[in-house]
């Protein structure tokens, strides 16, 4: 059997996880992909560093990424270094050029230039993959691309960022203070490069973008979303929250209304008896809403190394068996723009 190879560009938490998850499960990874995976290149800054993995002898370290997109004899790059722009966006230019695979759970970048890189891999008959880059462990990205495909999707909501999630769990279980528990999901491995994008909405904004795309066959749009995060949420508000019945969730929303998509991320009051309110530290949850299927609800682990890597993991597989499809759902071309609804409407 024929491997498919497989270059790693960063190996941090989702590339060191990766890693770890190729090397433990080979055995019924090769089963279902019907070929084994090899990973025959990677691409960090410190070549010494402990990442708790074991690479063979026979796979080649890049110290410039680029090169590695531009060199390596590879069926797929797994791109996980993060950034909307720079290094990673030139990675995945690069290997998608190239006629390449590409799998990123890169959603700043897909928010950013989601539809032309889309446009190249259609371009060039390769797969863009990007399960890991919303929610995580959760497979919603597959869900609303078959699962649901044969729905009109009205509505979209989520948990969508486990770092928030965790500080907010926390903060009301045990009165902690908001840095101390941000310092604590950074060092767990949930927390973007730079926080704010946690803390400020614009990681689930970025998400949301992504789900909005595959839900409404439109293109990305991350420019018209309303953003708020929960710098602003205090302990005194979750404790009044929880005594009036509610748990304080940042959600991301999603819906067609008369006017156009309607796209918003903030701190939300959410009744303790709706599922969503239950979902409790690093996970996320996403609601969807189709007008057959009706409401359906996915949750599960929404960062860290494990759960990020089995959803990198779900595409290199999709990848080896040969699956095709486009990378939100529809052919770039069938993509229709709709107007933005604006909060004020409402
Ligand atoms: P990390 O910061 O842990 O890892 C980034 C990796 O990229 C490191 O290995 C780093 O090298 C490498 N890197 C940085 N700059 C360069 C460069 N110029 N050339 C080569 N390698 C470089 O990030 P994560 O693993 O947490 O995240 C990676 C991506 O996955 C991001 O897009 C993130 O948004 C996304 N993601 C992360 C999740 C999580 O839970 N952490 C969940 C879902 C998505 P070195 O190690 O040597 O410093
Ligand atoms: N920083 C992100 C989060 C990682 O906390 O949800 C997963 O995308």
């Amino acid at each position: 059997m024929k491997p498919l190879k497989i270059a790693l560009a960063g190996l941090g938490t989702v590339g060191a996880g990766l890693v770890k998850l190729l090397t433990d499960n080979a055995g019924i990874i090769t089963a279902r992909a019907g070929r084994p995976l090899q990973v025959v290149a990677v691409s960090a800054r410190d070549r010494n560093r402990d990442r708790g993995i074991v690479l063979g002898a026979e796979v080649a370290w890049y110290d410039d990424a680029v090169k590695m997109a531009e060199q390596a004899e590879c069926d797929v790059i797994v791109e996980v270094i993060g950034g909307s722009e720079g290094i990673a966006r030139h990675v995945v230019e690069t290997a998608l050029g190239r006629g390449l695979h590409v799998v990123t759970a890169n959603k700043a970048l897909l928010a950013h230039h989601g539809v032309a890189l889309a446009a190249t891999a259609e371009d060039k008959g390769v797969v863009l993959g990007f399960e890991a880059a919303v929610a995580g462990g959760i497979p919603i990205i597959k869900a609303l691309k078959e699962g649901l495909a044969g729905n009109a999707i009205s509505r979209v909501t989520g948990i969508l960022n486990g770092t928030c999630n965790y500080i907010l769990t926390t903060m009301r279980e045990t009165g902690r203070d908001f840095a101390d528990v941000l310092a604590e999901a950074q060092a767990l491995g949930y927390a973007e490069a730079d926080p704010s994008f946690d803390i400020d909405g614009v990681d689930a904004a970025h998400k949301l973008a992504i789900l909005t795309s595959l839900a409404f066959a439109t293109p990305v749009d991350f420019q018209s979303m309303h953003v708020e995060g929960i710098r602003h949420v205090s302990a005194v508000d979750i404790d009044f929250a929880d005594k009036l019945g509610y748990r304080i969730k940042l959600l991301g929303i999603a819906q067609a209304t008369d006017h156009g998509i309607e796209q918003r991320v903030h701190a939300c009051m959410v009744p303790v008896a709706a599922p969503i309110a239950t979902v409790d530290g690093v996970f996320n949850a996403v609601v969807a809403e189709g007008d057959f299927v009706g409401r359906s609800i996915y949750e599960g682990r929404g960062a860290g190394a494990g759960p990020t890597a089995s959803a990198v993991a779900a595409d290199i597989i999709d990848i080896a068996r040969g699956n095709r499809s486009p990378a939100f759902g529809v052919p770039v071309a069938a993509l229709v723009a709709r107007p933005a609804a604006s909060m004020e409407r409402r």
